[in-house]
């Protein structure tokens, strides 16, 4: 077997192999205008997200009994909450009205499946969500705040400065799930299993997502 480490390095390129021109959310090609409103869309999805990852997070907490890993979830926990309040205190300071924060379906089905996933084990759990969800969600946001520098700068650097270094810690604890648990080659051909099922749901929702934007253009 290859050391653990280089086993987690070929699946974040594995992953990253994916997802390459695969996020539809934003489009770096659309004029300013346009391009406000995929970002102000990004950011209801954003708090809608972050909001059932709490929920997420506390559901998942009991079904994880490794103790190096579940400790570090609590601390996720707080962070995703305090995300969701930035979040949603920003969107109120641009004059939101709060029924934009109504569930979006395409990111229900997610998490809703994400939840009922609590009893898996803890390797394909974080191979889902911390390593293979959170690297993606760290892409993600890199180009966000790239699209938003001049048209919202406030909000890139609110992004910037409170949120991304966080979600860059959540991948870690994902990293560190891979490099403990995974140390048989039938554990590591489950966890990349957890990795393509996890891809390919969240590719799903940003279809949907970039479906509906262009309607809502
Ligand atoms: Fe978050
Ligand atoms: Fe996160």
């Amino acid at each position: 077997m290859i050391p653990a480490r280089d086993f987690v390095r070929a699946l974040t390129e594995d992953n990253a192999r994916f997802w390459r021109d695969r996020d539809v959310r934003l489009d770096p090609s659309a004029d300013p205008a346009r391009r406000l409103e995929q970002i102000r869309y990004r950011m209801r999805q954003g708090v809608y997200n972050e909001l059932r990852s709490v929920e997420l997070i506390a559901a998942w907490i009991p079904h994880v009994p490794e103790p190096e890993i579940r400790d570090l979830l609590p601390g996720q926990l707080d962070d995703e909450h305090r995300h969701y309040r930035l979040l949603r205190g920003r969107l109120l300071e641009l004059g939101e009205a709060p029924d934009a924060y109504r569930p979006l379906p395409e990111w229900e089905a997610l998490f809703d499946w994400l939840v009922a996933c609590r009893t898996r084990p803890t390797l394909e759990k974080l191979a889902m969500f911390q390593f293979a969800g959170e690297t993606q969600s760290c892409e993600g946001f890199e180009t966000l705040i790239a699209l938003a520098a001049d048209v919202d700068p406030d909000t890139a650097a609110l992004y910037r400065t409170e949120i991304l270094p966080d979600e860059y810690r959540h991948a870690a604890i994902g990293r560190r799930a891979l490099i403990l648990l995974a140390d048989t080659p039938a554990l590591r051909q489950a966890a990349r299993a957890a990795c393509v099922e996890m891809n390919e749901r969240v590719f799903g929702a940003y279809r949907a997502h970039r479906a509906r934007t262009d309607r809502n253009a």
